[in-house]
């Protein structure tokens, strides 16, 4: 049984919203033969990631850099998984209010500190809201998940 781990940052209805459609999404395409685990990074532990396949990290951009609580599971968990979690595939959200560069630089640059392996493009969702950024977040929970099935990513 594969596991997809989703670890959200959800400070406003917005991101719960995104949230929710990136589980549905990959509950979708579970069909038996994935689990997927959604919790705040608050929540999440090293054995959390280790026990993943993969995992999506879902985090706001504040102050030019990743929400403080997506940092303190780096803080937490990066010596732990220096060398545990080598090859482990990622996708990344970022919702931004404005830029996002930032916190993309910031994850990424962590991310391939761990050796993660970015297996889907980024997603941006960045300016004033739009319902499509649920749509796009349903759709990469999809895509992991059968990606994760198929043994591809
Ligand atoms: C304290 C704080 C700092 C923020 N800093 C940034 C920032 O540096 N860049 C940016 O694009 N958005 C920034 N934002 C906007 C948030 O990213 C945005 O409000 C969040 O993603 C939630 O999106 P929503 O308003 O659609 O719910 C900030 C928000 C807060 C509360």
């Amino acid at each position: 049984m594969k596991q997809l781990l989703l670890v959200c940052h959800t400070p406003s209805t917005n991101t719960q919203s995104m949230a929710s459609q990136l589980l549905a999404g990959a509950q979708a395409e579970a069909d038996g033969q994935g689990q997927v685990l959604s919790l705040e990074p608050g929540q999440c532990t090293a054995q959390d990631i280790m026990a993943a396949d993969a995992v999506v990290i879902l985090t706001t951009e504040n102050l030019g850099y990743m929400a403080g609580t997506t940092k303190d599971l780096f803080d937490r968990i990066f010596y732990d998984l220096e060398t545990q979690t080598e090859g482990l595939s990622y996708a990344l959200i970022v919702r931004a209010g404005l830029d996002g560069t930032g916190c993309t630089k910031a994850v990424e640059s962590i991310c391939g500190g761990l050796n993660w392996r970015p297996v889907r493009p980024r997603l941006l969702c960045k300016g004033d809201w739009k319902p499509a950024f649920s749509k796009q977040c349903y759709e990469l929970g999809q895509l992991m998940m059968s990606s994760l099935i198929m043994g591809i990513i």
